[in-house]
Parts: C-alpha cells; sequence; structure tokens
C-alpha cells in the first residue's frame, strides 16, 4: 500500500522502513543517558532528525479526514513519532502522563497552546525549527495552522504509553480521560 493512501492500517503506523528506524536508532543511541533520555536530549534528537528530511519525509501522509501519524523509532527508553496536520486537526488539551517530550515543525506550522488559569491560553507558532519540550505532566495541545500537510516529529521518553485528555463536560466540569497513548486525540470541548 503507498504510504500516502488514505486508508489508514495500524500495522502500517507502526512499521517504519527499517532503515529509517535504524539511522534514527543511532542517533538515539549517541544520547548519554542511560535509562530515560532528558528533555535536552530528546530536543536534541529531533533537532537532528529535522535536519534529515529523507528520515521523515517518507512518513508524510497527506489525509484531510484525519490527522494522521507514523511511528519512526521506538525501544524501551523512547519512542519517536511523525505527525501530519491538515486544516481543522487538533489534538485538544491533553498531558503525556509519565513521558517528557520534545516536538519540532519541520514542515507548515501547527500552533500549541498552554492554559493560563483562571482563563485563555498562551499560544506558539510553531514555524519550522521551533522546539518545544516539558518534562512529565506537560500539558498543551496542538493544532494546524499552514502548511498541507504541516509536519511535526515527537519523541517520548519513556515511549508514551498514557495520555491523559482534558475534557469539559455540558456543566462546566473538568475531568481527566486516560487514554492509550497510541490513540488518536481529538476532544476540543476546552476553546481557549
Ligand atoms: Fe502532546
Amino acid at each position: 500500500m503507498s504510504l500516502n493512501s488514505v486508508r489508514q492500517e495500524w500495522w502500517e503506523v507502526l512499521s517504519p522502513p527499517a532503515d529509517l528506524s535504524d539511522r534514527c536508532g543511532q542517533l538515539v543511541s549517541h544520547q548519554r543517558s542511560q535509562g530515560d533520555l532528558t528533555t535536552e536530549e530528546l530536543k536534541g534528537l529531533v533537532l537532528s532528525i529535522a535536519q534529515a528530511p529523507d528520515l521523515w519525509k517518507p512518513l508524510v501522509v497527506t489525509d484531510p479526514a484525519r490527522r494522521r501519524y507514523r511511528l519512526l523509532y521506538e525501544d524501551d527508553r523512547i519512542d519517536i513519532w511523525v505527525l501530519s496536520w491538515m486544516p481543522g486537526q487538533a489534538t485538544g488539551f491533553h498531558d503525556h502522563d509519565r513521558s517528557r517530550v520534545a516536538l519540532m515543525s519541520v514542515q507548515g506550522t501547527v500552533l500549541e497552546k498552554q492554559m493560563l488559569l483562571p482563563s485563555g491560553a498562551a499560544s506558539v507558532e510553531m514555524t519550522p525549527g521551533t522546539v518545544r519540550t516539558g518534562g512529565a505532566g506537560y500539558i498543551h495541545s496542538v493544532q494546524h495552522l499552514e502548511g498541507l500537510p504541516a509536519v511535526s516529529v515527537h519523541a517520548y521518553s519513556p515511549p508514551l504509553k498514557l495520555v491523559g485528555q482534558f475534557v469539559v463536560d455540558e456543566q462546566g466540569i473538568l475531568e481527566r480521560k486516560i487514554e492509550h497513548g497510541r490513540r488518536e486525540l481529538m476532544d476540543n470541548s476546552i476553546r481557549l
């Protein structure tokens, strides 16, 4: 099946071409940490990947119907994903549970928001080259802004097993719903 077809087969999402995964694994092996990677190491990794478009471009998928993601690399310390964003596609507010994160725009622009309490949000327009990092418990939302598709690279350590999706019900009560780390996030009931 073509990588650019609209159908999303789960095995394909999780099956990066071996040469890409091997090369990415070499970048990971250069990090000094023996256990979980630091946010600075994650940042260095996404910067290195961004500088090698032949690593991430083959995993770009253009799909107006839903946000698409492809695994680039995983081991017991880290997983790295390539996300493709089309107009209207957004995650809603969420955290990454125990995982630290670094994300970088490599094509087009995505908008990252963080909640500002008691109301509002801080926004960062992530043009190509913009990197954001967060420790465990970091809360944000990401949405498409420009590019067909916009593309971002995300690295998580420890690997993203769980996410917390923040949802507001009809009474305005906030709830954190625990989701599998590989489930597509799309609840936008919090509008800031
Ligand atoms: Fe996230």
